[in-house]
């Protein structure tokens, strides 16, 4: 099927409207650029006389190949998916939303990955006027820059952008051919608490590789004080130097959050990019993070971690962006105004507000039924999601790497009594987790203090299971869900000998299960269902007439008895209270 040039909604479209966009028949703009500003200046006066979004599809010469009106195009994806052959379609999309906000929506970013795009670009107008720009390509991860102003757009050059989509497809590293090479290094203080320690550095490592780094080397030093200057000593500081050079390593990772100074020292005296915990566990959230909440609030604690560092530097507003550590705020000369970032972290936080107030929204909803809610928390790694997707059949995305999970989601579930809940997946806990993303991600650990039981998922095969019980033991007292009634999973037992398990549990109490066998799950919902409280526990005759009433009984709350007399179906349940209150008139007296 031939597409015509005009896509989607044309119902009561102006002269001019359509003026404006027959113009863009048969044009070219310049192709070197990702998007030529005047493309873009046209399309956002064309957005505003015709009152909806509008876009373009440029070919990789930057020809018009059609203008889209409206959001709903059809016919237009089917022709995309068939140019497919799991490389990059040749076309790019602009879009211009119909808001001065231009941050690219989840379906957008959807469409970009799905109908492989070259490039997303997205716009936004304030009467006819750009206000910003996001740039947006899928080289592997999401790569989103932005905002750019009309000018700064001009600036951005489609090749390179493209390569790395094109590279990514083929299965190469954009930008790289090897993994980035990293020495890791950790200050033992004796005596205090809050430095590093053989277990700290191993989970270190494990982060550098998950965020996608071979680790070369590991350099420890104690000392009864850090230096002010550089951390560890001088000493240690060039002997770390001929370190990196034998090792022709790429960057040095700190066990230890660095002061904005210490790193900017450590970087002269090495010669090399300097990260500590803190950045390197931002940069694998933000490539992680999935939902549009997930991203903004990534972006919010790297713009936090970003601002004190900015002397000097220059900041590319831009996420997700090349190698490790430099995804996010990267370092290029295009942005260097501190009051922008302030600026970008002030709309982040309203953003973050009004998502974190549709989730409020959401639960209170679910309160409202009474539906009771079970939050997943533990360690990262411990299994959440793969108990999650156990106990629900729901298939969330499962991963042996940290932090596989940046968004809750929620699942039902039902409990060996017949009652419904809700079960939420939360982020993974990790020991020193970095205040910034303690703060960033206060929305999603508000399911944590808002829930009314915790399933405390802990795998008791990793050596330091004890510590990180502690870990997240810890973190709830800081939030304030100490006190709620919680369970203990066991989890990942199937890993241990079964006189291992036995003494886990005498000392813990914990219930044994794995959640990849898919064992110890009946019991488990069995003490979730014990520490849920319970509901008022009533007597109801339903005369046969109503029976329809049965069925929204047994999906609502928990039958205990269920007889069947001449006058009516006498029934005893426990029931949530609004739909008791709705029962009233069919209560025995
Ligand atoms: P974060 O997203 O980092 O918080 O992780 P998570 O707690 O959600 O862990 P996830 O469910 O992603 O599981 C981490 C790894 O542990 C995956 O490789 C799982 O297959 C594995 N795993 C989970 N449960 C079990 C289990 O019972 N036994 C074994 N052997 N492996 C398990």
């Amino acid at each position: 099927m031939r597409l015509p040039f005009l896509i989607g909604n044309t119902h009561r479209l102006s002269k001019e409207a359509r003026h404006l966009a027959a113009a863009l028949r048969g044009r070219s703009f310049a192709a070197d650029l990702v998007c030529d500003p005047e493309l873009a200046a046209r399309l956002a006066q064309l957005a505003h006389v015709a009152r909806r979004e509008v876009g373009v599809l440029l070919s990789r010469n930057a020809h018009c190949a059609h203008v889209l009106l409206g959001r709903n195009w059809p016919g237009l994806e089917l022709a995309l998916q068939r140019r497919r052959d799991g490389r990059p379609c040749g076309l790019r999309l602009v879009l211009v939303y119909d808001q001065p906000e231009a941050y690219p929506t989840d379906a957008d970013l959807e469409l970009l990955e799905g109908a492989r795009l070259d490039l997303l670009v997205t716009i936004g107008h304030r009467r006819g006027q750009v206000t910003e720009a996001w740039v947006t390509s899928a080289a592997g991860s999401l790569q989103l820059e932005g905002p750019f102003d009309l000018e700064m757009l001009g600036h951005l050059r489609a090749a390179e952008r493209i390569r790395a989509v094109e590279e990514a497809s083929r299965g190469a590293p954009a930008g790289s051919e090897r993994p980035e090479r990293a020495v890791l290094v950790g200050l033992v203080v004796p005596g205090r608490s809050g430095y590093s320690d053989p277990e700290s550095l191993e989970e270190l490592r494990r982060l550098a590789e998950t965020a996608g780094a071979e680790v070369v080397d590991v350099l420890t030093q104690e000392r009864p004080r850090p230096d002010p200057a550089t951390l560890i000593g001088r000493g240690k500081v060039a002997e770390l130097r001929v370190l990196v050079e034998r090792e022709a390593a790429d960057l040095v990772v700190f066990d230890e959050e660095l002061t904005p100074a210490q790193q900017r020292n450590l970087e002269e005296e090495l010669g090399v990019k300097v990260l500590d915990r803190t950045a390197l566990v931002l940069d694998i959230f933000a490539r992680r993070a999935r939902t549009r909440e997930g991203r903004l609030q990534v972006e919010l604690a790297q713009m936090t971690y970003l601002l004190p560092r900015l002397v000097g530097k220059g900041v590319l507003l831009s996420r997700l962006g090349g190698g490790i550590g430099t995804r996010g705020p990267g370092e290029t000369q295009l942005e260097t105004d501190r009051r922008r970032v302030r600026r970008r972290i002030d709309e982040l936080r309203t953003r973050i507000e009004e998502v974190a107030r549709a989730r409020r929204t959401q639960r209170r909803a679910r309160q409202q039924a009474e539906v009771p809610v079970v939050a997943l928390v533990g360690y990262t790694n411990a299994g959440k999601s793969t108990l999650l997707n156990a106990l629900s059949g729901a298939h969330v995305f499962v991963e042996d790497k940290l932090f596989a999970t940046l968004d809750p989601t929620a699942r039902r579930a039902q409990l060996p009594d017949g009652r419904p809940v809700v079960l939420v997946d939360t982020v993974g806990f990790l020991r020193k987790l970095p205040t910034q993303l303690v703060a960033a991600f206060r929305a999603t650990l508000e399911e944590v203090t808002e829930a009314d039981a915790l399933v405390h998922v802990l795998d008791v095969s990793h050596p330091a299971w004890e510590r990180q019980r502690q870990a997240v033991e810890e973190l709830l007292e800081e939030l304030g869900a100490d006190g709620k009634p919680t369970v203990l999973a066991l989890n990942k037992t199937d890993r241990l000998p079964a006189d291992r398990v036995a003494e886990v549990v005498a000392r813990t109490g914990g219930v044994p299960i794995s959640a990849l066998r898919r064992t110890g799950l009946e019991e488990l919902l069995a003490r979730v269902a014990q520490a849920l409280p319970g509901w008022p526990r009533t007597r109801l005759r339903i005369p046969y007439a109503q029976a329809g009433l049965l069925a929204e009984l047994r999906r609502g709350g928990r039958v205990l008895r269920e007889e069947y007399h001449p006058d009516a179906v006498h029934v005893e349940a426990e029931l949530p209270r609004a739909l008791l209150s709705r029962l009233k008139p069919w209560a025995a007296t």
